[in-house]
């Protein structure tokens, strides 16, 4: 049997993620979740923009030194004195990556750049060569690539090629595209680029329109072979695509998406922790994967299927990406069979009359109350059992 093709995870949460209004990281914060992204099994880490400023060269710096097995990469613009700054920043890595971009778009030239076509190209070519000079591992981006003239970005990918790129990023930048747009872009530039075989394909989606996840998950199924994501879904604007999304998604449906990744699942709800304990950022309660709710169940009808069999409501282990169990949230839908599983599991066994009285007053609370804690049915049962004693 032949392996599942490998799909590299770029995580971008210390570049892109930190681009985030407010998500800004100190140093020690940034070495410590780079620690965690190796230990989890990402592939490159994007640690930051070392031209952007000092603090971020710095942490760049650092967390290069620190690497063991992840490539470092930083960004750079296509300028000289970018490509520099990030040469310098990522050398100390045992796999260095400069990652160098230009923007495609007409839009982005015109009024953005204020450069022509021709000027972009040779851009492209220039600064994809400056980086070859200092690492034989440079990623190159055409910035805003889903709105950009198709024979034009075929162009601009053709001279990074031929530069020296060997990952070519494609990214949807302002989160524009639909899936099976993304994926036909990926399919089109692959058959059509020459050499497009030298390059390892890489998605990078924004979610301005909720599509980051399905848009990678649809490029990766026509022929890219890294996604760049970021933990929680952290990224400019809207955000990256989530990395536990992307993961879980391959993972949990691989009869269907035939890939795998270096990924240990384990370790996504405590990587999803602490980039929200570091940013300040609550993870949101029905977020997949890492939400709070992710594994839980109030309703009675889905509770008893539960107690069943988990399969009954759970596509995926709640241990297996790092979530202790699964909770059955005790509330107003919770049904009698979840009310006396968790009366056992606090040491109280009711059966007949018993049972029935406690399940009635517990329903009576749980109507007048948001949240029915264990406190709250443990002195529920207490005064009800020193009633029947008296
Ligand atoms: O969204 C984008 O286009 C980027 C590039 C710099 C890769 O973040
Ligand atoms: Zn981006």
């Amino acid at each position: 049997m032949t392996a599942n093709p490998h799909i590299r995870i770029f995580d971008t949460t210390l570049r892109d993620g930190e681009q985030s209004p407010g998500a800004s990281m100190t140093h020690t914060e940034k070495l410590e979740l780079a620690s965690l992204m190796e230990d989890m099994g990402v592939d490159v880490i994007e640690a930051g923009f070392p031209a952007a400023s000092d603090g971020d060269f710095a942490a760049v710096s650092a967390i290069a030194a620190q690497s063991k097995s992840a490539i470092i990469c930083g960004l750079a613009r296509s300028t000289p004195s970018d490509i520099e700054r990030c040469a310098e920043a990522v050398k100390k890595a045992a796999r260095p990556r400069i990652h160098t971009f230009i923007s495609t778009s007409p839009v982005h030239m015109k009024h953005k750049l204020k450069m022509g076509p021709n000027a972009v190209l040779e851009a492209v070519g220039r600064s994809v060569a400056q980086a070859r000079n200092h690492t034989d591992d440079v990623e190159w981006s055409a910035e805003d690539a889903t709105r950009t003239d198709f024979d034009f970005l075929c162009k601009c990918i053709d001279v990074a090629i031929a530069s020296g790129a060997t990952t070519i990023n494609v990214p949807d930048t302002v989160g524009y595209s639909h899936p099976d747009e993304y994926g036909a872009l990926f399919r089109r530039l692959i058959e059509n680029v020459p050499n497009s075989d030298k390059a390892i394909w890489s998605a990078h989606c924004h979610n301005d329109l909720g599509l980051a996840v399905a848009n990678s998950i649809s490029a990766v199924a026509n022929g890219a072979r890294q996604i760049e994501c970021a933990i929680n879904g952290l990224g400019e604007r809207a955000g990256n695509a989530a990395l536990e999304e992307v993961v879980m998604a391959m993972k949990v449906r691989e009869d269907t998406l035939p890939f795998s990744t270096g990924i240990n699942p384990i370790y996504l709800s405590r990587a999803s922790a602490m980039v929200s304990r570091i940013t300040g950022f609550p993870v949101q309660y029905n977020k997949a994967i890492v939400g709070k709710n992710a594994f839980a169940h109030e309703s009675g009808i889905h509770q008893d299927g539960m107690l069943k069999n988990a399969e009954t409501y759970e596509i995926m282990k709640p241990e297996d990406v790092g979530v202790a169990k699964t909770s059955l949230v005790m509330g107003k839908h919770s049904g009698r069979h979840a009310f006396r599983d968790k009366l056992e599991s606090m040491g109280y066994f009711l059966e007949g009359d018993a049972l029935n009285d406690a399940f009635k007053r517990f329903k009576t609370l749980a109507d007048k109350k948001k949240h029915v804690f264990d406190d709250d049915i443990a002195v529920l049962v207490d005064d009800q059992l020193a009633a029947e004693g008296e």
